[in-house]
């Protein structure tokens, strides 16, 4: 498979409202400078996935990523963040 692109598969996988209701915190989800940063990278994907058994906090109340969706986001970051 060839190496996952911030915007051909991760950008998408946000929805509008994602975005919208997260700019104000700063935390900025369509943004790629933002995003490769590693510490962001990690907070967000920490947001998205289950922990403890106990449902993602993001977006609140769902629908939640697939682990699909979360391993592309994973493979996004090992592949060094490419844009
Ligand atoms: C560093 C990462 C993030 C932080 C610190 C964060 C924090 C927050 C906080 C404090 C709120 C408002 C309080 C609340 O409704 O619980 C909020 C709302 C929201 N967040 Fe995030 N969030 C992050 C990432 C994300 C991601 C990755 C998504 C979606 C993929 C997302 C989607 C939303 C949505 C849709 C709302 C509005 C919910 C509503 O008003 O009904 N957030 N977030």
């Amino acid at each position: 498979m060839p190496q996952v692109s911030f915007s051909a598969d991760i950008k998408p996988l946000f929805r509008a409202i994602d975005i919208a209701h997260m700019k104000p915190f700063g935390v900025e989800l369509d943004d790629y400078a933002y995003m490769s940063n590693p510490d962001n990278a990690n907070r967000v994907f920490a947001t998205l996935s289950p922990h403890d058994g106990e449902p993602p906090t993001m977006p609140p109340g769902g629908p939640y990523w697939t682990a699909a969706q979360l391993g592309l986001f994973m493979q996004w970051q090992s592949d060094g963040y490419k844009a």
